[in-house]
């Protein structure tokens, strides 16, 4: 299942290289045929970008509650890994940063309407989102972990799943996996993770399904009351949500992050914020 996924993604990343080198290369043909009769200047390679630098911001989607990727500092304001991401490639460009915070499951509809540039949310790139827009290269290898009571010892594996009652935000693939996946789940949905955290610590429901490390940080933070149970059901890339047909944004991000990747920031600012998040 793992491998078709992967196939699947690299597809999908195959047709957008594909996309974008058709458009690329029409346009050089274009210009090279006769410049003579070229009047006006020719389009920008970058028209994204360049509107971005025009506006002077960048706008990032994300929705806090997510720690360490996304929570409120406590000056009230949105910080993590994927901020700090963000403002790095606000600097590149030489532009300011601007953070719109709201629930998961709005962010690819306010992306696609025009509402910011950019999601930058810990979002996992699946093949169903592809299909609506496009994802940067991963900067983070990431898994879903199950979080039950301290003391719950009737959860051990996926299979274990079936027939509970479980806690999820709302729109996230947890929520997807525990629709498709296990059988006769009764599947109750949040705005947060830490909300389906809380759901599990009150008893409400048997298990929450969270992201790796936000389900870490979750637990850490439960004064006991929640434990992780070690195990990934499933394995999911990170990436950064980018509207279709802005190939030069997407290049941008990826070039931010690969090196951000490679240096070792990435990592640094996890350790941070799981850090901070979890104080
Ligand atoms: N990785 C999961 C997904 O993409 C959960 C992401 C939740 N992110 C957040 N900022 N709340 O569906």
């Amino acid at each position: 299942m793992k491998k078709i996924f992967a196939a699947l993604l690299a597809g999908a990343l195959a047709i957008s290289l594909v996309a974008c080198g058709t458009s690329s290369s029409t346009a050089s043909v274009a210009s090279a045929g006769d410049s003579s009769k070229v009047t006006s200047a020719p389009a920008s390679e970058t028209p994204t970008l360049d509107a971005i630098k025009q506006k002077g911001k960048i706008v990032m989607l994300t929705s806090t509650g997510f720690p360490p990727y996304e929570y409120l500092g406590d000056d009230g304001k949105p910080a993590g890994v994927d901020i700090d991401l963000a403002q790095l490639v606000a600097d590149d460009l030489g532009v300011e940063l601007e953070v719109i915070d709201m629930n998961f499951d709005l962010l690819i509809d306010a992306l696609k309407s025009g509402k910011g540039d950019f999601i930058a949310a810990g979002m996992t790139a699946n093949e169903e989102r592809a299909t609506h827009i496009d994802f940067s290269q991963s900067y983070t290898a990431n898994g879903l972990l199950m979080v039950v009571a301290a003391g719950n010892d009737t959860i051990k594996t996926a299979a274990d799943l079936a027939g509970k009652t479980i806690a999820v935000q709302s729109g996230t693939t947890a929520d997807l996996y525990a629709n498709d996946e296990v059988e006769g789940a009764k599947v109750l949905t949040f705005n947060t993770p830490i909300e389906a955290g809380t759901a599990v610590a009150g008893g409400k429901a048997d298990v929450a399904i969270i992201d790796n490390l936000p389900a870490k940080s979750i637990a850490e933070s439960s004064n006991g009351k929640l434990q992780v149970i070690e195990g990934f059901i499933t394995e999911e890339p990170m990436a950064m949500g980018i509207a279709k047909n802005q190939e030069d944004l997407v290049e941008e991000i990826d070039k931010v992050l690969a090196a951000a990747v490679k240096d070792g920031t990435v990592e640094a600012l996890t350790d941070k914020h799981y850090e901070i998040a979890g104080a």
